[in-house]
């Protein structure tokens, strides 16, 4: 078990990473107070023993699983049960299950009594690499995701990789678009998936690099918990791998890696990324995005896609797209473009 400490000026949490985090840990958590459970109804019907072995005596709301119900009714009706159940200031709140479970149980712990302990336990590799760590909780409001939420920070987030045995194809891609996002920010991470792209859904290797990832991210959230500075380096990809994801409604992760491939392109042709570093990185993408399941999208519509850019949170009021892109190995910038050249270098990157 490896354990890694996250000090924000918010709160001190822990991580624990290891196939012995949930015996050797939730026990002790559970201890003391009253416990209340948020998963999906794919986890709890895959883990019914599980649950049965750790929480017979625990409240458990089962959202319905998937993105769409990551919503205001969901987290009121989340709301209404943890007020049923008599939670107090002093209960913990579990969050079991993919990032969807993780962000509106996590919103939902924040926002009861103003607060209470909450407890991630990741379930998908996207969760365990990224969203249950540094504490980014939310709901999806019309149509735009993510666009209510809090900064709210774990107690303890518990990280077991014998989860992702029963996850399916399609969401271990998911996982690895974030973890290839890592390899544009850490030379570590960059090295370790450039000497083996033959080995990218190799659940074995996967799990070698979770510490790794969650380390980099922890690093980064230390250093700017509320995404003013360097957390925004996070966001490799994400900007017009969200416009893409909105537009073409690809899964998330596959989504950032198209974002990455073509920010990465951008930034070599505006000379602020290391042209031979740059063409390592995107052989990288190019290795991840062609695992199974394949969405072969074809961007001819690349332009109307791009209009999805324009609601990018980071984007500020002078109306240019701002990206966080790869620069050299281990480092990233900022590559701000007036709209119109952001459409016209996408079209230039989609042809080659
Ligand atoms: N808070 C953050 O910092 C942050 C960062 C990145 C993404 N996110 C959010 O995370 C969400 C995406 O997370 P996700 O990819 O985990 O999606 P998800 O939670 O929808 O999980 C994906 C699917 O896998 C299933 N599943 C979960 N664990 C499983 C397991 N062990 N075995 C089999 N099936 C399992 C789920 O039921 C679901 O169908 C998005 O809402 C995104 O906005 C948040
Ligand atoms: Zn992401």
């Amino acid at each position: 078990m490896e354990l890694i400490n996250l000090k924000t000026p918010s709160m001190e949490g822990k991580i624990y990473i290891g196939a012995d985090v949930i015996q050797t840990r939730l026990p002790a958590l559970m201890k003391g107070q009253t416990n209340f459970v948020v998963t999906d109804s794919n986890v709890y019907v895959l883990y019914a023993a599980w649950f049965e072995k750790y929480f017979s005596d625990t409240e458990i709301f089962v959202l319905e699983a998937g993105e769409e119900n990551k919503n205001f009714a969901s987290l009121q009706a989340i709301l209404e049960k943890m007020a049923g159940a008599g939670l107090r200031r002093t209960s913990r709140l579990f969050a079991v299950g993919g990032g969807v479970v993780g962000d509106i149980g996590g919103l939902a712990a924040a926002l009861y009594m103003r607060g209470i302990s909450c407890v991630q336990i990741p379930t998908t590799l996207l969760s365990q690499v990224d969203s249950s760590v540094g504490g980014k909780t939310a709901v999806d409001l019309g149509g735009v995701k993510n666009i209510v939420g809090a900064f709210y920070q774990p107690c303890e987030v518990l990280v077991d990789p014998t989860f992702l045995q029963t996850l399916p194809q399609r969401e271990i891609k998911c996982g690895v678009g974030e973890i290839v996002k890592y390899a544009a920010l850490n030379a570590e991470i960059f090295d370790l998936l450039k000497e083996n792209t033959d080995k990218l859904s190799d659940l074995a290797f996967l799990t070698k690099l979770i510490t790794a990832c969650i380390q980099h991210k922890a690093n980064v959230v230390a250093m700017d918990e509320k995404e003013t500075g360097e957390r925004r380096s996070l966001n490799v990809g994400h900007t017009t791998g969200h416009a893409i994801e909105l537009f073409y409604g690809l899964s998330h992760g596959e989504s950032v890696l198209y974002g990455m491939s073509l920010e990465t392109k951008l930034a070599i042709e505006s000379g602020v990324c290391e042209k031979e570093y740059g063409e390592n990185l995107l052989a990288i993408v190019a290795a991840a995005l062609a695992l199974e399941p394949n969405a072969k999208t074809d961007f001819s519509s690349i332009v109307q896609a791009s209009e999805k850019a324009r609601l990018d949170k980071k984007n500020t009021d002078d109306g240019e797209i701002k990206m966080s892109v790869a620069k050299s190995k281990g480092a990233w910038t900022t590559l701000s473009l007036p709209f119109a050249n952001y459409q016209a270098a996408l079209i230039k990157a989609v042809k080659n």
